[in-house]
């Protein structure tokens, strides 16, 4: 074996399901917290980042009663560019705009910043969740945040924004939110009529009036739901005060979206709403509860209408806050929980390196569709059939590649190895670096396990900010190893540059 590895857990996960429909929901809420009961990566920020005391019980649902995975990570650390990865399977580098912007600067990595990777041509037409399900008869939908399609805030009118998203594969859009809230009330009057802020009420009512429709007709669907909650743009707090459940980005709904499963005994928004504030301790709390009730009507939804045991659930955040923008495990690494009682064994774990690119291939292959594009990812579904055959694989061999900016980074096995484009340069890497002391010398190379095999979250082991420039280490970090995290790098900036064309294949040793 190269890699110090980490141990394998060898549980099988997966159950024989009865019925052959399959409905899928990818849930990711924007900039929420990684808790800490959800074993996060050291927290630089030295911060606790606990649940608020009422608990999150309807996302514990889904972590508890799913599967957990304890080393996934987004491919890109800032909301756009991880969700560039989930939707379309692919390196946010191989977006259209970031290889246009790096061949018009003559540069020979891809520049992966928000809004570079919007999708562009095939990766709105065929190369993404959606369209991939539409085109497998599966109803489609998007709810919340979208953030994914070249859009002027000039011309908005919801049925533009609603018009751009559909392009993108999507039968269903509504509770849009076409980009980001922005930072202040009266700022986004140039972007609509400045009556409306986070409503998850509003989403969450359209988003199961999808699942009721197409329980109705007994269709199969895929739906991407991204609340705009917890989301600084626009505090929570204003949102919940200064407007109501009936100001929505289409305009002044002329009834109140009341959500069974959601609100509890609440007939009215009002009353509801002011549950929140009793239910908080702070500030911090009430986004994380709205967010969490919100599930809590989409799990009613599904089990009114018998389809929760056949719902494919998966719940992850965009990416870490603690780094966020920066290469680090605070940035990189994400909670990411899959409910789905007709196949998998609730309350297991993997420790499988995963990725936000995997998730189209993984659900491609449990719905049984077959790739008709090209992607980075790779399915891990055989990972929880039967741990024996791929977690080894999952966990100690395959690389994973992590990009903003022009900074690289991938982690194979135990070992991180850092890529800084241009050290004299101000990436968000080496900004965040210099703020919270971990290490941004160019080529370093972390061991996340300090030499044991398990993965290190200890805040007060934080692999990162041990200033061990491993290079110097020559008995751990040997030059041959070191000669293969450069060429694995080479490799993965080879295939994602502006003039690779196609290329697809793997990079990294154990090729
Ligand atoms: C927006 O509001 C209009 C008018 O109330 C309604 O007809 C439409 O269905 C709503 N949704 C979308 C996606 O336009
Ligand atoms: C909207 O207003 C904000 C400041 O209030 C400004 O920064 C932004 O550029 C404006 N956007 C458009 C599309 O005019
Ligand atoms: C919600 O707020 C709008 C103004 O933003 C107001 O016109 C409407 O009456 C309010 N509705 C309720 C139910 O309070």
């Amino acid at each position: 074996m190269l890699f110090p590895s980490t141990t394998l857990l060898v549980v099988s996960t997966f159950l024989i399901g009865s019925s052959d429909a399959m409905n899928v929901i990818v849930m990711q809420p924007d900039d929420l917290e990684y808790f800490n009961a959800w074993t996060p990566p050291p927290n630089v920020r030295s911060v606790t980042v606990e649940f608020p005391s009422v608990g999150l019980p309807n996302i514990e649902r889904l972590r508890k009663d799913g599967l957990q995975m304890m080393n996934a990570y987004t491919a890109s650390p800032k909301c756009g560019t991880s969700r560039y990865s989930t939707i379309t399977g692919k390196y946010p580098s191989r977006s259209r705009s970031s290889q246009r912007i790096a061949s018009r600067e003559n540069a020979y990595v891809s520049r992966v910043t928000i809004p570079t990777t919007k999708m562009q041509n095939q990766d709105c037409s065929t190369d993404n969740l959606a369209a991939t399900f539409q085109r497998n008869n599966f109803a489609t939908a998007m709810l919340g945040k979208w953030h994914l399609s070249r859009f002027n805030n000039n011309q908005y009118t919801y049925s533009n924004a609603v018009a751009t998203v559909q392009n993108c594969g999507f039968d269903v859009v509504d509770g849009l939110y076409i980009e980001n809230l922005a930072a202040n009330e009266n700022e986004f009057n140039n972007y609509s009529d400045g009556t409306f802020s986070h409503n998850m009420e509003w989403i969450t009512y359209e988003a199961v009036k999808f699942i009721n429709d197409q329980a109705s007709k007994s269709k199969d669907f895929f739906m991407y739901f991204n609340p705009t909650v917890p989301h600084g743009s626009n505090d929570i707090e204003m949102a919940l005060t200064q407007f109501n459940c009936t100001d929505t980005a289409n305009g002044s709904l002329d009834f109140e979206p009341i959500v069974p499963g959601m609100m509890g005994t609440h007939t009215t928004c009002e009353s509801y709403r002011k549950s929140i504030f009793e239910r908080a301790e702070s500030a911090d709390d009430y986004g994380p509860i709205w967010l969490d009730d919100g599930v809590g009507g989409l799990i009613k939804a599904l089990e009114d209408n018998n389809i929760l045991d056949d719902t494919l659930f998966l719940f992850q955040i965009d990416h870490g806050m603690t780094t966020k923008g920066a290469l680090y495990e605070g940035g990189n690494k994400i909670p990411q929980f899959i409910h789905y009682p007709s196949k998998i064994v609730g309350g297991s774990t993997s420790n499988a390196l995963v990725s936000t690119i995997d998730i189209a291939p993984t659900i491609y292959d449990f719905a049984g569709i077959t790739l008709d594009y090209d992607l980075d990812g790779i399915s891990w579904k055989g990972v929880i059939e039967n741990a024996n055959n791929e977690e080894d694989f999952f966990k100690n061999e395959r690389c994973l590649f992590f990009e903003m900016e022009q900074d690289r980074a991938v982690r194979c096995g135990c070992w991180k190895y850092l890529k800084i484009n241009d050290i004299t340069s101000s990436s968000t890497t080496i900004t965040r670096g210099n703020q919270f002391g971990l290490s941004n010398l160019e080529h370093n190379a972390f061991d996340l396990c300090d030499g044991i095999d398990e993965y290190i979250a200890d805040d007060g082991n934080n692999r990162e900010a041990i200033a061990a420039n491993l290079y110097e280490d020559s008995n751990r970090f040997t030059s041959a190893l070191k000669q293969q995290f450069e060429d694995a790098m080479t490799c993965h900036l080879e295939r994602t540059t502006h003039d690779a064309i196609n290329q697809f294949a793997s990079c990294g040793p154990q090729m």
